[in-house]
Order: C-alpha cells, then structure tokens, then sequence
C-alpha cells in the first residue's frame, strides 16, 4: 500500500507519540537523556519467567500495552539468557519510551556471599550479557549483582563486587561500547547501610567504583510518612552521594493495601534532589503477592506454575494497580536540573568505611581480587588515591570528587534473589521496629 503524504505524516505522528529515549548518561549524581533532561527511574520489575523474560516478543507487546496505562519508563530484570534473541521485545519496550536495567548475573553465575570467587567464567558469562544487550539503546545500565551482602559476615564479599564492576567497566570501555553505567543492588541491612554504599564508590578510582548504586527497600509501608517510614534517614546517608542513586526495589505490601505513598516522597522536594527514582516491586502476581498484574488466558501450559501464571493477558491487580498508576500520574515527570547548568562538583567523596563492630568487616580500602581468585579470609589494605574528610557515618564527606564517576546502572534476579529481597526487606522492618518501638 501506498501512502499519500498526509497520511504517512500522520502516520509518523501516531507512531512517535511516546517517545524512544535513547542512551541515559551519567554525570555526577544524575541521569540525563540524550537531550539534556534529568532522568528519573519510574521503574517495575520484570521477571515472568526464571531464565528470561525478553525472548517473547508476544508477551513483551501485551505487557507493554498495560505498562502505557501504569506509566513506567523502565523495567528492571533480573535474568536474561545471552544466547537468545531480545530484539523483538527490546524494541517493544523501547517504543513505548520504556529503558531497561539488566543484572549481568545469573542463578549460577551470581557472587556467593558464604565464599566469594571473581571466576573467569564468571567473567566470561558477565561480559556475555553485556554484549547481547549493550546494542539496544533503551538498555539504561546493568546490575553486577542483586542482594549479594545481607548479613555481615557476608559483607566480606564487596571487594568481589568491585572486582566484577572494575572487570565489566574495563570490557565496556576496551569494546569501545557506550559509557553504559554499571552498578549494583543492595539489600537494605541497617548495620551495613551506609558502609556498603560508600565502600563501593571510595577508593578515588573511578574504573573501580559503581557508576550507580541501587537499594531494594522496603522500609516504607504503607500507611506511612517521610519521616516515620525511615526515608528521612535514608536521605541523609545518600545526601549529595557520589554516584545516582535510586530505589532499585521499593513497595511493602505489609499490611496493604499498597498506596505506594512512598513514590510522593521520592519525587518530592525532599528527595528528589539526591535521588533518581524508584522501581516497584513487581509486575507479575506470584505467591509473595506483590504483582500489579495477574495474568488470564495463559499462551504456554508450562507457564502456569504451582497455580502461578506466567504468561497470558496481563489484568490488574486492584487497587494496587490503580493506586500506583495514581501516584505516578501525580508526580508527572519531574523536572530537577537540565545537564547544561548542572555542576557535578557538589557530589561528596565518601571515605572508605572502617570495620565495625557488629557489622561491615572490610578495613578500608583493600587491594581487589583478580579474575580468577577466591577469598582467602583475609584482604590487603591499600591506600585511596584521594583522601576524603572523615566524618561521623562516614556519610557527609564533602570534597571536591577527584574524579566524578561518568556513568550510572544495574539489575537484579528472580525467584531466588527476590526471595532474599523480601527476607531482608522483612528483616529491615523488624529492625526498624526493634529500634524505634
Ligand atoms: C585504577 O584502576 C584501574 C583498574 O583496576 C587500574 O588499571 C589503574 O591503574 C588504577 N589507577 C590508579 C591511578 O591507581
């Protein structure tokens, strides 16, 4: 068929309604996009299937259909498969403006905590996923790791993290790849918040440090406020924080409904500022009921698991879904700072943390395991490049960043590590309550 001009123009007109993004970039601790605007993460998480959820063009379509009604410009998910193919949905989700964040590991690949290794294979695999996704455009950053500390003896893995964040930023740059940001998603510990967050942009070598960093929080639930919720405390350990950083899983369900208030604050005058966003735990309706969609109509027998349905036409699940859809429309798109006029020099520096007792076991900053090395129990302290001002907390460094990271994010994984989301989530909770009641 062939078109008369005016209507391939309005053709082209419906067709660019929503609109690509394109590449996010970094710059101190801010998203941009391609033009200039600050970027906020209004994100959902998205694992229907354990190994993949991207290879399914049909379902991705269906998805994001809905996904246009709830308002989400990006999606977070947690396992994908570097053999297959993801143009197909990629493209679907690009075209509804919609980025999406993808962890590099995977249910045998991820860093264990009980005995962290940095394997070649690991590696090899990491760098894999890396380069079956970093053609897509929409794709805003990957994830070296989900959860991986959440007690404190496991805090002896962060040096492995770093290890695997310095291995992928050093593959990005020699494939001659965008500056994709790459970072990592922490479980929200108290006793470990906010070592492990400073400890993984300290150092003052920016091909060693997250280019963001991700918190799965489920601190606040609803009815709740900024102050009561344990926000407030959360924004003062990431106040002018060296790198994005944004809630990579939010959205307690304890005791519901989930009015998911906690959105008004994180796009608000308090937060905004220091925060790029929040994704909601999660799309699909699975036993721990945090699904804003349940599926209908399942398209493949083997996607209907333990009475769970992993596939079909997506219907909401009220008055969740209503309810964040509200809140969304509510905070609109958020203005914050145009790139232009944006001075990244107010970023602070954080020190590397101390061991403590009770808590983060890492002494400072130490030399990174190499590709191929297992902990030994024990790690060498090296010096940091810049030497920030100590403070109480270690969370109000104010230097000058030596060098302010130039890049930003990541993901996290499914059934299992979301467990270990709600675990530690649940577990933040009960010690909030320890603390305050
Ligand atoms: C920064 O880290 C990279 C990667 O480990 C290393 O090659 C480089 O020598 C380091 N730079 C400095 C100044 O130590």
């Amino acid at each position: 068929m062939k078109l008369s001009w005016p209507a391939a123009i309005a053709a082209l007109a419906v067709a660019t309604t929503v609109e690509a993004i394109g590449p996010i970039s970094s710059v101190g601790n801010k998203l941009f996009t391609p033009d200039g605007k600050q970027f906020f993460v209004k994100g959902i998480a998205y694992q229907l299937s354990p190994d993949d959820p991207l290879i399914d063009t049909e379902q991705c379509k269906r998805d994001v259909e809905l996904m246009k009604e709830l308002g989400p410009n990006t999606i977070r998910v947690y396992h994908v498969d570097a053999d297959k193919n993801h143009d197909g949905c990629m493209k679907a989700f690009n075209d509804a403006g919609i980025t999406a964040l993808i962890d590099l590991d995977t249910f045998d690949t991820y860093i264990e905590p009980a005995k962290p290794a940095w394997t070649k294979r690991m590696h090899d695999r990491y760098a894999e996923v890396m380069d079956a996704f970093i053609k897509y455009d929409n794709v805003l950053g990957f994830f070296v790791g989900n959860e991986i500390i959440s007690t404190e003896a496991h805090s002896q893995a962060a040096p492995f993290i770093k290890a695997a964040v310095r291995d992928m930023k050093a593959h990005r740059d020699a494939k001659n790849y965008r500056e994709v940001p790459i970072g990592y998603s922490a479980a929200d510990i108290a006793e470990l918040r906010p070592m492990l967050q400073d400890y993984l942009t300290c150092g003052g070598n920016s091909s060693e440090n997250v280019d963001f960093f991700a918190l799965n929080s489920y601190e606040w639930c609803d009815p709740s406020t900024y102050e009561t919720s344990g926000y407030e405390n959360l924004q003062k350990q990431a106040k002018d924080f060296p790198v994005p950083i944004f809630f990579s899983e939010t959205g307690c369900n304890v005791p519901g409904p989930r009015l998911f208030d906690d959105q008004l604050a994180i796009f608000g005058p308090k937060m905004r500022n220091d925060w790029s966003g929040a994704i909601v735990y999660e799309w699909i309706q699975e036993e721990n009921r945090y699904g804003l969609i349940q599926y209908e109509n399942p398209t493949k027998e083997e996607d209907v698991v333990n009475g769970v349905v992993r596939s079909g036409t997506p219907k909401p699940v009220q008055p969740d879904f209503d309810n964040l859809k509200e809140k969304w429309e509510q905070v609109g798109q958020p203005t914050g700072v145009v790139k232009d006029s944006y001075d990244a020099k107010h970023v602070s520096v954080r020190p590397c943390p101390e061991a403590t007792q009770g808590g983060w076991l890492v002494k400072g900053n130490v030399k990174l395991p190499a590709v191929g090395e297992t902990f030994t129990g024990t790690y060498e302290s090296v010096p940091s490049a810049t030497v920030a001002p100590t403070t109480a907390g270690g969370d109000e460094g104010t230097g000058t960043a030596a060098n302010p990271a130039s890049e930003t994010q990541n993901p996290a994984a499914p059934t299992k590590v979301v467990f270990r989301g709600m675990v530690a989530g649940l577990v933040g909770v009960m010690l909030f309550f320890t603390v305050w009641f």
